[in-house]
């Protein structure tokens, strides 16, 4: 439990900025799971001041995001590849051909084959080293709303009502919210080497507590994330306000 989200964040950018320069010192890339929203941005602050200011380089970074909105146009403001670029990507030195972003595009009887292919990039080159999370009042990591299952990969699903209210704030209406997104799964999640959830404020104190003291259960798939053993959950005092 963090003072604040500032305190937080700088720990896991600093936790990050380590693996990068140890592996890079071995000749080795960083495979990275990255997510969008609110929770990670001021990771992405401080991973880009350390870029700036202490010369840590993303050449040796490939990055794999969690889940896009579908359908989503790549340039279109809310979509999630836009998202990355200006909290992250364009302002770092990675090289565009390491970047992994679900795409919003693909033709829909597409998708299917390539959701399968998303997890045989990451499998090929080993695995996530470092995933990143929030957490959505639903209980949902990634978009694995309510009723997804721990074998769950890749695939397109159906957003929650409240995660399309929850994303107004970004569409203006929830009319404009798309229906659907392609998220990792929560068994794609769970390869990860090691995971940090992040959660601030007192909005998601209910889920939090929820999370690490409920049930193991698909009715918040983020409890299955107590099933993992290299997990770490990073929180604001106001997050943790409801745990016992
Ligand atoms: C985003 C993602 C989602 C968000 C969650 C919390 O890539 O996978 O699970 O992490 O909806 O969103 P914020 O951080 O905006 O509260």
């Amino acid at each position: 439990i963090y003072e604040d989200k500032e305190e937080a964040s700088k720990h896991v950018a600093k936790t990050i900025s380590l693996l990068m320069r140890q592996k890079q010192q071995e000749g080795e890339y960083t495979i990275l799971g990255l997510a969008t929203g609110s929770t990670p941005i001021k990771v992405y602050d401080e991973l880009i001041r350390m870029h700036r200011e202490e010369g840590l380089s993303f050449k040796n970074v490939i990055t794999f995001n969690l889940d896009e909105y579908y359908p989503m146009r790549k340039g279109d403001d809310q979509s999630y590849w836009k998202f990355m670029h200006d909290h992250l990507f364009n302002h770092i030195d990675i090289d565009p051909k390491n970047i992994h972003i679900p795409d919003g595009e693909i033709p829909i009887d597409q998708v299917e084959e390539y959701c399968q292919e998303y997890e045989e990039k990451i499998e090929a080159l080993g695995g996530i080293d470092i995933q990143l999370l929030g957490i959505g009042r639903t209980g949902h990591i990634g978009f694995n709303e309510p009723g997804s299952w721990d074998s769950s990969r890749t695939r397109l699903v159906k957003l929650d009502h409240l995660t399309r209210q929850d994303a107004t704030k970004s569409f203006i209406t929830k009319d404009n919210v798309p229906y659907r997104a392609i998220t990792m799964g929560i068994a794609s999640i769970l390869k990860a080497k090691a995971i940090y959830l992040m959660a601030f404020g007192q909005a998601k104190a209910e889920v939090i507590a929820q999370t690490l003291e409920g049930p193991i259960t698909a009715s918040c798939p983020a409890t299955y994330l107590q099933n993992h053993s290299n997990t770490r959950f990073l929180i604001d005092r106001p997050a943790a306000s409801e745990l016992t």
